[in-house]
């Protein structure tokens, strides 16, 4: 079986972690949390959402995060732009790159931005050409991939033809998501297979939530065909305000822990994840959902007890 020899890490738990959890993250833990995330060596982190505050209210201090981290060179900071007015505060922000979201399934995408699959395109137009004429780049989401918290099953021919919406606005990089985690590992290979027919492999992500606890099988999948872009979330936080029961994302510490295993490069630290990944638990008061964070931890602590 031949993979990738590195493998790319978008960090998206500042955003798609912190974005469903119920107490408040002051904007000061943000913001240690995302130049922590920059030290261990990620080069791209989504680090806020410029969406309604009234349907996110925790991604309401986002332009406070984005004036506040340090910028390391090289780092592309993305943030989640719904339409024109999120992109000018992406714009504002001096955000790299922007995500634009949609959906598969029509019953979600009136969930979670109000509007149909049709529609929130034409939405996106002009923020993907806006985003380019300002040298940013341009990334899209395509929820629901592999299954739908309102309409169930998912059919491949909706991911490919939303796919195929998303390369006519120009993206860069469209990122096929399993927002709750539903999917296995044969349905993740027969989906993106088919999206790698219509926009170019090299361009296209993973982004699987954890419920099921399938996503690091998923991931292994789309290594298979070649798929070298994931997006986890540190400490494994997250959900999905509009898809009640998924959990977070899969772990970073836990995609690190088996790429590096198999000798696959990613350029980051998984020691350094860990720490920001207790840190960020540590400030919601609960243990890391990272089970690869839980037991380094342990073998720490053990070891500084011997
Ligand atoms: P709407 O209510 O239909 O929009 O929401 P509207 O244009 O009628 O505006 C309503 C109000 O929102 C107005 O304020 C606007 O100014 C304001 P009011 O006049 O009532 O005071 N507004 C905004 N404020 C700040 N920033 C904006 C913005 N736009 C409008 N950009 C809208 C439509 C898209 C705005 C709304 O549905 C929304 O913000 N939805 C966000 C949903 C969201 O963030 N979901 C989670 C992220 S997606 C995700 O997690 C999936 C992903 O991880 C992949 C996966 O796992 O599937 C990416
Ligand atoms: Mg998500």
């Amino acid at each position: 079986m031949k993979y990738p020899s590195h493998v790319n890490i978008v960090e998206v738990g500042a955003r798609d972690g912190l974005q469903n959890e119920k107490q408040d993250v002051p904007a000061s833990i943000k913001i240690e949390l995302v130049d922590r995330l920059s030290d261990a060596g990620f080069r791209n982190i989504e680090s806020g959402s410029f969406v309604s505050p009234k349907w996110v209210p925790q991604m309401a201090t986002s332009a406070e995060v984005m004036a506040g981290i340090t910028r390391k060179p090289g780092v592309i900071y993305s943030v989640l732009t719904p339409n024109m007015k999120g992109f000018e505060g992406a714009l504002a922000s001096k955000a790299d790159e922007v995500v634009i979201f949609g959906a598969a399934s029509e019953a979600f995408s009136q969930k979670n931005i109000n509007c149909s699959i049709a529609e929130s395109i034409e939405r996106f137009r002009p923020v993907a050409e806006a985003a380019k004429a300002n040298g940013m780049r341009v990334r899209a989401a395509v929820s629901c991939a592999l299954g739908c918290p309102y309409q169930g099953e998912v059919s491949i021919e909706s991911v490919v033809d939303c796919v195929l919406r998303f390369a006519d606005l120009g993206c860069d990089d469209i990122g096929i998501a399993d927002t709750i985690g539903v999917g296995t590992p044969a349905r993740a290979s027969a989906v993106f297979e088919a999206a790698a027919k219509v926009f170019p492999l090299a361009q296209i992500s993973g982004h699987f939530h954890d419920t099921y606890g399938q996503a690091c099988a998923n991931v292994l999948a789309c290594l298979e065909l070649g798929v070298s872009t994931f997006d986890t979330s540190v400490a494994g936080l997250g959900g999905c305000p509009y898809a009640k029961g998924a959990t977070g994302n899969v772990a970073t510490e836990d995609i690190l822990y088996m790429l590096h295993g198999m000798g696959i490069e990613t350029g980051v630290d998984l020691d350094k994840v860990c720490d920001a990944g207790q840190f960020i638990s540590l400030a919601l008061g609960r243990a890391p959902h990272s089970r690869v964070n839980r037991a380094l931890a342990a073998k720490l602590a053990n070891a500084r007890a011997a």
